[in-house]
């Protein structure tokens, strides 16, 4: 049957005269009914654990928006929690893993196949999703890139430079590529298990790709993108899959035909002119509005909006943010981007 949900169309190479629109973080701290939602939770870990919470957070959005897309309420950092990296969240700070940096840190990590137990409420919340969404709203799955996540269980946080994982890689690179190893791992068994839930779409997220350089570029942010999606798509044929190398600028080009990824998700560094003649030619993209328009609104958040579906208009396109949407964001703003792209 030919596909008819918009955004499914765009993933598979169609341009579409309105291009679907969903949004990064768009079940968020912005948002007065998710702050609601998370507060009935406790913390953000137990909202994400919580299937019947997880699906409301995921719907609100849809609800208020009218979203061509929907994506599964989790967090990147639920695979090393599986692993045993013994995760928590400090409010207004950030999230805080145990750090892996030796042979005997690594060794208490659990395998690949040893995580679904652990991650059951999140492929419960994927039924739920698939049974509750409108007909015409995708329902998109996701994970962490293998470095991206790596970064975070290295330094047991957040980090702006990613020195520890540099570090790392520099100082032992076989137990580095070990924990890459088995992220990539884990990561092909999580997002199949999405998928055999009912996830129609997955994304991978590497938000710190642009602090790879050169050959540490092609081996730890494209091969294990690559190893992934050839894995994903040999088990489910059929699967668009979109990747996120967030901020590496020249190296988005080619980047969906060195992995076989459907769609590459834009950073807005990038001009969307740039992106049009040199990412685009190869397929879909998606992006790649700046997340402040949803803070400052007006006018120029309209004539960039407009800017960006001009720019793609003549290939496959799914307009997005560049980044999530901030908790500073006003509601407002999201629907008047939402208009001015449906052309309302
Ligand atoms: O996009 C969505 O709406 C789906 C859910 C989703 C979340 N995190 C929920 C979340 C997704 C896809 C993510 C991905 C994620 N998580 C990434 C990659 C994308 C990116 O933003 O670069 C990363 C790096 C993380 C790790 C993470 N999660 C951090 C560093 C933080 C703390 C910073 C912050 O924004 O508070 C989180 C928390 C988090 N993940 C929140 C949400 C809604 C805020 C938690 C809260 O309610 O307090």
């Amino acid at each position: 049957m030919a596909e008819t949900k918009p955004l499914l169309r765009a993933l598979s190479g169609e341009t579409l005269p309105t291009p679907p629109i969903w949004m990064m973080r768009q079940a968020g701290r912005y948002l007065p009914e998710y702050r609601e939602t998370r507060a009935q939770a406790g913390d953000f870990l137990s909202l994400c654990y919580n299937s019947d919470l997880a699906t409301e957070v995921t719907l609100q959005p849809i609800r208020r928006y009218g979203f061509d897309a929907s994506i599964l309420f989790a967090d990147i950092l639920l695979i090393p929690d599986a692993l045993g990296a013994d995760l928590w969240f400090v409010t207004g700070e950030g999230p805080r893993l145990s750090t892996i940096t030796t042979e005997s840190d690594f060794a208490k990590l659990k395998g690949a196949d040893d995580i679904h137990d652990h991650l059951a409420p999140v492929y419960q919340t994927v039924r739920n999703l698939a049974e509750a969404l409108p007909d015409e709203v995708a329902l998109i799955g996701f994970a962490g890139a293998p470095w991206t996540v790596a970064t975070y269980m290295i330094a047991g946080r957040g980090t702006p430079d990613q020195g520890p994982a540099h570090q790392l890689m520099a100082e032992n690179v076989t137990l580095f590529e070990a924990l890459i190893d088995r992220l990539t791992a884990s990561t092909i068994e999580y997002l199949s298990m999405q998928i055999r839930a009912g996830a129609e779409c997955v994304k991978l997220f590497d938000s710190w790709a642009g602090s790879l350089k050169g050959e540490a570029f092609l081996k730890y942010a494209q091969a294990p993108a690559k190893r992934i999606i050839e894995e994903i798509k040999d088990r489910h044929p059929g699967v668009p899959i979109i990747a996120f190398p967030r901020e590496v600028g020249e190296n988005y080009v080619g980047f969906a035909n060195a992995t076989g990824a459907d769609c590459v998700a834009l950073d807005n560094s990038v001009s969307p002119e740039w992106a049009a003649a040199n990412v685009q030619v190869d397929g879909c993209v998606q992006g790649n509005l700046k997340s402040s328009h949803m803070v400052t609104g007006g006018q120029a958040l309209i004539d960039e909006t407009r800017h960006i579906v001009e720019a793609f208009k003549n290939g496959p396109h799914i307009f997005n943010l560049g980044h999530g949407i901030t908790p500073d964001a006003d509601p407002a703003n999201v629907q008047l981007m939402i208009d001015t792209v449906r052309g309302a």
